[in-house]
């Protein structure tokens, strides 16, 4: 079975073919960052017309490079939610006509459902097991018992870890989106900066980081305002490079403290020897991160599993891939009414 799958909930027009054997024949993206750049986050209207102006070329030009023909499609998986509703609008309209022309049907796939079950598809992994899903939009702990299966451990009470990340940057000139460019800098500072671990004395999953971004704000303001910066109109490298990396370390402690909670819960449910830990979304790419996060699993005899960085940002493998599992489990389903706030 070879399927299409289609995303355009974001910043990325994302098409990917693949088959029911995990052969990713086309995985290809079209990235509007620097359509955004300028305004240091994604401008909605700017990104649905950017989608719409490009989704049909570049899905011929993707296909025809990889000798794909389109009589070959078996199924298209298409994001429907959640998402700016400009871009789901276009990927869907524009995945509906298409099946519609080739007599296959559409399924409607939940972006966070494609980013909790890509692991599956970059690795070999059964049912049960634990996912971090940490992106620009969204910042939460999920059990995955099956396809379909889902249970909320905990969530964002505000801001996403990847927003985090984005917004720290602008305030210290660094380019979107910030979380490469944080990683980048963060090797080289010399001091660690103390900042608050917001919600960790509470015993839950839940995650909070508007209280981190304003403590951040406030000391980057003072540094800006000291009489070195002022004469030079900007923080020096130096002090650019210690908040970033102490950025950093304090996300992947608060994620660690978190996700010893989610554990907790999800060993008391299901009593799996090494279960495990799939670190997904965005936020996902970055090594220290990820070096973190697997130290802290194996101090837990739990094992990190990550998609690699292509299957972690935006991508249309994950939907596709989505699709295949649901048309698999028999509950793949033709809805595709827009839901820009669904939860999985
Ligand atoms: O999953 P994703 O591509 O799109 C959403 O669904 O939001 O995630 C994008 C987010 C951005 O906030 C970006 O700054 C962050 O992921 N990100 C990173 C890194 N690469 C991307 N954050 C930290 N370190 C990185 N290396
Ligand atoms: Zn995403």
């Amino acid at each position: 079975m070879k399927i299409l799958g289609i995303e355009s909930s974001c910043d990325e027009t994302a098409i990917a073919v693949i088959d029911d054997t995990k052969k990713i024949y086309c995985d290809a993206v079209f990235s509007q960052i620097n359509l955004h750049q300028l305004y240091g986050g994604v401008v909605p209207e700017i990104a649905a017309r950017s989608h719409l102006e490009i989704i049909h070329d570049f899905t011929k030009t993707s296909l025809e490079r990889h000798d794909i023909d389109l009589n070959q499609l078996d199924a298209i998986a298409v994001t429907s939610g959640p998402g700016l509703i400009g871009g789901l609008m276009v990927g869907v309209n524009f995945a509906q006509t298409l099946a519609h022309l080739l007599n296959i049907p559409c399924y409607g796939i939940n972006h966070l459902e494609g980013h909790a079950l890509c692991v599956r598809l970059s690795h070999d992994i059964a049912f049960p097991y634990l996912v971090l899903l940490a992106s620009g939009g969204h910042c939460q702990i999920l059990a995955v018992r099956n396809v379909g299966d889902y249970v909320l451990y905990g969530q964002t009470l505000d801001d996403s870890a990847g927003e985090t990340f984005d917004k720290i940057a602008h305030l210290l000139g660094l380019a979107y989106p910030g979380g490469p460019e944080i990683e980048k800098i963060a090797q080289y500072a010399d001091t660690v900066i103390e900042l608050p671990l917001p919600l960790t004395n509470q015993q839950n999953c839940n995650f909070s980081f508007s209280g981190l971004k304003s403590a951040i704000r406030r000391k980057i303001l003072a540094e800006k305002s000291d009489a070195e910066s002022m004469t030079k109109g900007v923080l020096s490298q130096q002090k650019i490079a210690n908040f970033a990396f102490s950025l950093q370390q304090n996300i992947a402690d608060i994620f660690s403290n978190r996700l010893t909670h989610a554990l907790a819960r999800f060993n008391e449910e299901f009593n799996i020897t090494n279960p495990i830990i799939a670190l997904v979304g965005g936020v996902a790419s970055n090594k220290v991160i990820r070096q973190k996060l697997s130290d802290f699993c194996k101090s837990e005899q739990a094992r990190l599993v990550c998609p690699p960085q292509n299957l972690c940002t935006d991508n249309a493998a994950m939907i596709a891939w989505a699709g295949i599992e649901r048309i698999t489990a028999n509950n793949a389903s033709t809805d595709l009414t827009l839901y820009p706030r669904n939860p999985l």
